[in-house]
């Protein structure tokens, strides 16, 4: 059987509306602002079917170049073969959200400078550096008044 390699191919599920966000599109879509350089992850509404990127760039994460009435211009990279690629995208507002990518790093950096200026101020040495969730301390667990529990499954029960 012949088989379609389509443009929109294989999208059934990635241009699907999500589950309960069907229906009209939200209006903050269109009154949220951006701004040149701003970080925009492509997230495509199948509902819109103008401005629409190529199935490849759902999910990427860019860099606004071009704003316009209804569109921004966007700047992706993408790999190809052994090297990258600076793609420019022109999509419509309805396909692009803003990505929360540099937020977290935004925050730890005017944190940092809060506790630095702390630290001056009380002339201690700091320690900025992120550490990852240790092993749990050791401890002694008491076998006293600290009975074995049977875990089984509880049985099949319909409620209402
Ligand atoms: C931005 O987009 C508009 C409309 O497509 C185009 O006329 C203009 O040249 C673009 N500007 C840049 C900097 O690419």
């Amino acid at each position: 059987m012949g088989h379609s390699g389509g443009l929109r191919a294989g999208t059934r599920y990635a241009f699907s509306r999500d589950f309960k966000k069907r229906g009209s599109i939200a209006l903050g879509t269109y009154l949220k602002e951006y701004r040149v350089g701003d970080i925009v992850d492509v997230r495509c509404n199948g509902a819109v079917q103008k401005g629409l990127p190529y199935k490849y760039y759902h999910g990427k994460t860019g860099v606004v170049y071009n704003v316009t009435k209804s569109a921004v211009g966007v700047i992706i990279y993408k790999r190809v073969g052994n090297r990258y690629l600076e793609k420019r995208l022109n999509v419509r507002v309805e396909h692009v959200v803003h990505s929360r990518s540099r937020e977290e790093f935004i925050n730890r950096v005017k944190e940092n400078a809060i506790k630095k200026r702390q630290a001056k101020e009380q002339g201690v040495h700091l320690h900025l550096k992120r550490q990852a969730v240790q092993p749990r301390d050791a401890h002694v667990v008491e076998s006293a008044e600290n009975f074995p529990e049977t875990i089984t499954p509880i049985p099949y029960d319909t409620h209402i």
